[in-house]
């Protein structure tokens, strides 16, 4: 069969509005009006949105050897995170992808779950006094902080307090910094004198310090916390040897791959967990079935990560959550070669636009797309959805190395939630605002009740 070029919309002024204001929801658009392929823009400003499940697996999974990075997304990332596994490419990914993969094997991250556990039951035990006053929480800001708290923990062993710190402050501003970037097209120059690229150097330069401090302390052999549990990843990384057993990442790339998990391992499983709360405040069937599950459970002794394994439910609520509001909304590729998808022609270099925003919600993969159901994620037998048709963790080589990590902290950390607290919406349903993930325009307000 010939390939054809694919169908192509240029968008009115009152569409790149849309565009540039929630372009989630431009995306499902895009989709409903012109189906799984199109492209939109106009001339070097267009994409090609595919939004099938076998579109998703050809560039992600089959032929992903014909789609690189190099994509205003993750040029911007590359910005700050250098060379680290998110931005990297080609060889020099493959390389660092296989010195890092064993530090993220699942029974590895399992050694993490009395971290996550610790802080969640900090965070639970800090709102008690709130909420008996009856004061109501952002729960945005709280998922940030104990997300934050978890990743720097794990990552590099430091502590971050419960009230305001210099690293938690630091990485807010610079992800702020990025979505500046974004909104702006990447046209405001870095070195003009301005408040906000001054602000952002200074986040960067307290980031950058603190990993190399610590990374210069365990070189020379001090650990400041050995005592607390098991080794994080900059010692895992640190001592991981190269093909002739020597230490294989000089500082720059340690700094590079520790402020790579930072920014891919913080707003995002914030993002999932927000948007959580808010679907159980919604859903008190949900809520309920959830809850008669970790009582079960865990009861009312410490969490670990055997509870993992029995929670099945609220593994799936996370996932459901995560269809709904996947915090990488949208994935970008490059067309480094012609190809051909479906019936369709791709030319060389040609942007990729994926969404699992878009695809997670499609009527023509998910019955009943926007109600909220984990029980889809219990079925058991092989199931009539493509494979594809599912995809917050990406696919194919560049999965999401974080995956397990993320799936062990957001158990735990709902688990203990749902034992204290039941959330309440104070308000409307939040404008979803799309940045580097989702999240609610104003935080996410909510009256917190101790559950007798
Ligand atoms: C809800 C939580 C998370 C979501 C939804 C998520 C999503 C994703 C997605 C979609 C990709 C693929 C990007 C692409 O192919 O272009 C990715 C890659 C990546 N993620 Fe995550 N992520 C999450 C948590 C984490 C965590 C906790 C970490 C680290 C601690 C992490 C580190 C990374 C890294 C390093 C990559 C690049 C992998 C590679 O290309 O080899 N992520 N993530």
């Amino acid at each position: 069969m010939n390939a054809r070029p694919p169908p192509s919309v240029r968008p009115s002024l009152g569409q790149l509005q849309a565009l540039r204001d929630a372009p989630h929801e431009f995306l499902v658009q895009l989709a409903a009006r012109h189906g799984h392929v199109v492209r939109c823009g106009v001339g070097p400003l267009s994409f090609l949105s595919l939004t099938h499940p076998d579109a998703v697996q050809h560039v992600l999974v089959t032929q992903q050897r014909r789609y690189g990075k190099d994509t205003f997304q993750y040029r911007l990332l590359a910005e700050v995170t250098g060379g680290g596994l998110l931005t990297a490419d080609g060889d020099a990914w493959l390389g660092r992808r296989r010195l890092l993969q064993p530090s993220f094997h699942r029974d590895r991250i399992a050694e993490f779950a009395p971290v996550f556990a610790r802080f969640a039951e900090r965070t639970v035990t800090r709102w008690r006094e709130p909420a008996e006053r009856g004061e109501t929480l952002d729960v945005g800001a709280e998922m940030m902080h104990v997300a934050l708290q978890a990743v720097v923990k794990t990552l590099f062993g430091a502590e971050i307090g419960d009230r305001d710190d210099r690293l938690a402050s630091a990485t807010l501003t610079v992800l702020d910094h990025i979505m500046f970037r974004a909104r702006t097209l990447g046209l405001v120059p870095r070195w003009l004198p301005l408040e906000r690229n001054r602000e952002a150097r200074a986040a960067l330069r307290v980031l950058d310090e603190a990993i190399y401090d610590t990374i210069e302390q365990r070189r020379a052999g001090r650990h400041a916390d050995r005592t607390d549990g098991p080794s994080d990843l900059l010692d895992r990384l640190i001592s991981a040897p190269d093909e002739h057993g020597r230490a294989a990442l000089t500082d720059r790339e340690l700094r590079d791959e520790m402020i790579t998990m930072l920014i891919a391992g913080h707003e995002t499983v914030a993002s999932a967990l927000t948007w959580t709360w808010y679907l159980l405040a919604r859903h008190p069937e949900v809520d309920r079935a959830l809850t008669d599950e970790v009582r079960a459970v865990c009861g009312d002794v410490p969490l670990t990560a055997g509870a993992m394994s029995r929670l099945p439910y609220t593994a799936a609520v996370f996932q459901e959550a995560m269809r709904l509001y996947p915090p990488a909304w949208v994935i970008t590729r490059r067309a480094l070669d012609g190809d051909v998808i479906g019936d369709h022609r791709v030319r060389r270099g040609t942007l990729v636009v994926l969404s699992p925003y878009v695809t997670h919600r499609h009527p023509d993969f998910w019955t009943d797309p926007e109600g909220f159901d984990p029980e889809r994620f219990l079925a058991t037998g092989p199931s009539e959805r493509p494979r594809y048709a599912y995809f917050p963790f990406g696919g194919g080589p560049h999965l999401c190395i974080g995956n397990h990590f993320t799936m062990v902290e957001a158990v735990l950390i709902i688990a203990a939630v749902v034992r204290r607290y039941r959330f309440t919406m104070i308000g409307g349903a939040p404008d979803v605002i799309a940045g580097v993930t989702l999240h609610p325009r104003d935080g996410l307000r909510m009256r917190m009740d101790l559950r007798r």
